[in-house]
C-alpha cells in the first residue's frame, strides 16, 4: 500500500526521499512524489509509473534542500494519475501533504469547501486534508494539522510540510503506520522503518491520535488534546543489507532460500530440549490465564490465515484446546459469543493489516484476551495485543509472502508445543518434537537444493493456465497456500482445495491441460491421497506430486516427484510447502512477471 518518507536534518533531503521510496516499493503502488523546500519555496513533482519516471523527472532539477516529504501511492479515491500523486497542496500552494490511509468523511468536507470557492484539482481524499490545514494555519503548523485531524473521520497516517515554516515537519496518525527515526544529523517518519533503516535504526512507533513535530535538532510528540508526550526509543534489528538482493535476482527468492535461518530465528533461545518445552518469553505477561485456556480462535488474512489452519491441526493434535481459525475479515462480523478465557491469536506478517486489527479490536470488546504472532516490531497489533511472540525473521520485502509462512508454522507449533506440555502431553513426546524441530533447518537446505529439478517441472507446466493444488489434514493449508502463491506471482489460475472434496465438484475441471500438484506426505493421510491421484491420473491429470524422501510408490501414477525429508507430520507443511513456492517462483519467471510487485497487490493491506 501507499508509502510516506519524510527527513528534516543537515543532509540532502531528495537522495534520502528517493532512496526511502526505493526501499518501500515493495508495499505496492502505482505513483510517486516528492516535495522539498528549496530556498524560500517548496518544489513538488510527481510521477506517474515507477519511481524511476520520478527520478527521470526530477534529475533535470536542482531540488536542493534539507527537508522534504515523499510517497508513493497505491490509488484508493481517483486513477492512477499525476494530479492524483501525492504530495497535494492547498489552495495558496504553501502546504504539502502525503497520505496513506482513507478520510471516510471526504466527500462531505469537499462539498462544504467548494460551496465555499476552494478549488480542487484531484479526486482525491488526501487534497481535503491540505486544503483544511491550509485554512487552519495561523503560523503554527503542529496546530493546524491538529485542528485538521479533530475534523476528519477515517484513517491516516500523514506528514506535513508549509513553505512559511522553513525546517518542520508535521506527522500524524490514526490507523495507518508511522515511524519516527532519529539520527544525529536530522529526523525521519516513515510508513516502515525500511524506508530508513540505512540512516538510523533509533525508531519510535507513533500511536494513533499522536503527532509528531520534527525539526532537525529536536521533536515533539504530542496527543490530539496537545498534551506532550515522551516515548521510549526502540533499536530495530533489521540491517540496511536486510534490504537488498544479495545476488538473488528476486526479494522472493532470496526470502525462499533464507527459510533455513528464519526458521532457526523463530527457534533461537526458545527450546528447552531435555524438558521438551520451549520458552516463550513474550507470552508471560498472560501464562497463568493462557495455561487455563481452552478455547482459542485464530485470525489472520492471506497466507498469515493458511499458516493459522495448519496451526490448528497442531493445536488439535498437541493440546485439548479447541481451535476455530477465521479469516479476519469476516471475524468482525459474526456474532461473537466467547466462552469464558477465551484467546484470540492474530497471525500477521505486517502487524499493520486492517482487516486483522479491526477482528482483534472487536474481539476485546467482547472480552476476549488478545495474543499476536507478527513480524514487525512495534507495529499495531504488536502493540494491541496484550501479550505475543515475535518472528525476528527480517523484513519481508517480497510482496508474496514466504518465509513468514514457515517462521509462523515453527511458532504456532512451539506454542502448541508449550500449551500441551502443560496438559497431556508426555515428556517423551514434547523431546521428539524438539528434536524434530532442531532438524528443520537442515531439512530445507535439503528440500532448497531441488531447486533445479522443480524449476524444471515450472518449465515443463507453466503454460497450463489452471492448476490444483491437494492435500488433506495438515497438507491441506499447505495446498491451499501454494496455489495462492501461484496465482499471486505467476498470474496463474489455481485452486487449492481439500482432496476430499475433488470429487464433490472439481474433478470435473480434470484434462491434460489441468496439472494438480498434490502434496502427500507418508502420514495417516497418505492412503486417501493415493486413491485421490488414482482419479485424476484415470481423467489423464497429469500429477506433481511433492512426498516424503524414499517414497517409491509413485512412478506409476505421479508424472512428478518432489521430495521433502521425513518428519513430524504437524512439522511436514513448513517441508512441503518450500517446493510449491518455488514452482510459483519458476513458472512467474518463466512467464516474466513483476515477481515482487505482482499487479494489483500490495505488501501491507492497511485498508479494510
Ligand atoms: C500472500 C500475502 C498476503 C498476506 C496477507 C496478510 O502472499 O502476502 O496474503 O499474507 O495480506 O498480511 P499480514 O500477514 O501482514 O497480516
Amino acid at each position: 500500500m501507499c508509502g510516506i518518507v519524510c527527513y528534516v536534518g543537515e543532509k540532502q533531503a531528495r537522495p534520502i526521499l528517493v532512496g526511502g521510496l526505493k526501499q518501500l516499493e515493495y508495499r505496492g503502488y502505482d505513483s510517486a512524489g516528492i516535495a522539498v523546500l528549496e530556498g524560500g519555496s517548496i518544489n513538488c513533482q510527481r510521477s506517474v509509473g515507477k519511481i524511476v519516471e520520478l527520478e527521470k523527472k526530477i534529475n533535470a532539477l536542482e531540488m536542493n534542500g534539507t527537508m522534504g516529504i515523499a510517497h508513493t501511492r497505491w490509488a484508493t479515491h481517483g486513477e492512477p494519475t499525476e494530479h492524483n500523486a501525492h504530495p497535494h497542496t492547498d489552495q495558496t500552494r504553501k502546504v504539502f501533504v502525503v497520505h496513506n490511509g482513507i478520510i471516510e468523511n471526504y466527500s462531505s468536507l469537499k462539498k462544504k469547501l467548494q460551496k465555499g470557492g476552494y478549488r480542487f484539482y484531484s479526486e482525491t481524499d488526501t487534497e481535503v486534508l491540505a486544503q483544511l490545514i491550509g485554512i487552519a494555519f495561523e503560523g503554527d503548523l503542529t496546530e493546524a494539522v491538529r485542528k485538521t485531524i479533530s475534523k476528519v473521520e477515517g484513517t491516516f497516517g500523514m506528514a506535513v510540510i508549509h513553505q512559511d515554516v522553513p525546517g518542520e515537519i508535521v506527522v500524524a496518525r490514526r490507523g495507518s503506520p508511522l515511524v519516527i527515526g532519529l539520527s544525529d544529523d536530522g529526523h525521519f517518519a516513515a510508513s516502515d522503518v525500511s524506508a530508513m533503516v540505512r540512516y538510523t535504526n533509533q525508531v519510535i512507533h507513533l500511536q494513533d491520535n499522536e503527532l509528531a513535530t520534527l525539526r532537525k535538532d529536536d521533536f515533539v510528540i504530542s496527543t490530539a488534546r496537545a498534551e506532550p508526550i515522551q516515548r521510549t526509543i526502540e533499536t530495530v534489528e533489521w540491517r540496511a543489507e536486510d534490504a537488498e538482493l544479495d545476488g538473488f535476482p528476486h526479494f522472493m527468492l532470496k526470502e525462499i532460500y533464507e527459510q533455513p535461518e528464519t526458521v532457526r530465528n523463530a527457534m533461537r533461545g526458545r527450546l528447552e530440549p531435555g524438558e521438551g518445552v520451549p520458552k516463550l518469553g513474550g507470552i508471560i505477561p498472560v501464562w497463568e490465564e493462557l495455561r487455563r485456556c481452552r478455547h482459542l480462535v485464530i485470525v489472520a488474512c492471506g497466507t498469515s490465515y493458511y499458516a493459522g489452519c495448519v496451526g490448528r491441526y497442531a493445536f488439535e493434535k498437541l493440546t485439548d484446546i479447541d481451535v476455530e481459525v477465521e479469516v479476519a475479515s469476516e471475524f468482525r462480523y459474526r456474532k461473537l459469543n466467547f466462552p469464558p478465557n477465551t484467546f484470540i491469536l492474530a497471525l500477521s506478517q505486517s502487524g499493520e493489516t486492517a482487516d486483522t486489527l479491526a477482528a482483534i479490536r472487536e474481539a476485546k470488546r467482547k472480552g476476549a484476551r488478545l495474543l499476536g504472532i507478527v513480524n514487525v516490531v512495534g507495529s499495531s497489533i504488536s502493540r494491541e495485543t496484550e501479550a505475543g511472540i515475535y518472528n525476528h525473521a527480517g523484513p519481508e520485502i517480497g510482496v508474496a509472502s514466504t518465509k513468514i509462512f514457515t517462521s509462523q508454522l515453527t511458532i504456532l507449533i512451539l506454542l502448541a508445543l508449550l500449551l500441551g506440555r502443560h496438559q497431556n502431553l508426555s515428556l517423551t513426546e514434547g523431546v521428539e518434537a524438539i528434536r524434530a524441530l532442531q532438524l528443520l533447518p537442515e531439512q530445507i537446505q535439503k528440500v532448497l537444493s531441488q531447486a533445479n529439478h522443480i524449476e524444471a517441472v515450472a518449465e515443463k507446466y507453466h503454460a497450463c493456465q489452471n492448476w490444483l493444488f491437494l492435500g488433506r489434514k495438515f497438507s491441506c493449508p499447505v495446498a491451499m497456500e501454494g496455489a495462492l502463491k501461484l496465482k499471486e506471482v505467476s498470474y496463474i489460475h489455481a485452486e487449492g482445495y481439500a482432496a476430499g472434496e475433488m470429487k464433490h465438484g472439481p474433478i470435473a475441471l480434470i484434462t491434460p491441460e489441468m496439472p494438480t500438484v498434490a502434496i502427500m506426505p507418508k502420514d495417516d493421510m497418505y492412503e486417501k491421497m493415493v486413491s485421490n491421484i488414482q482419479e485424476i491420473k484415470s481423467r489423464k491429470g497429469p500429477v506433481i506430486a511433492i512426498t516424503t524422501e524414499g517414497n517409491k510408490e509413485l512412478g506409476d501414477i505421479a508424472d512428478e516427484i518432489i521430495e521433502t525429508p521425513a518428519t513430524l507430520d504437524f512439522l511436514n507443511p513448513i517441508l512441503a510447502v518450500i517446493p510449491c513456492q518455488l514452482l510459483a517462483y519458476y513458472c512467474a519467471n518463466l512467464l516474466n512477471r513483476d515477481i515482487d510487485k505482482p499487479r494489483n497487490l500490495a505488501k501491507s493491506v492497511t485498508v479494510e
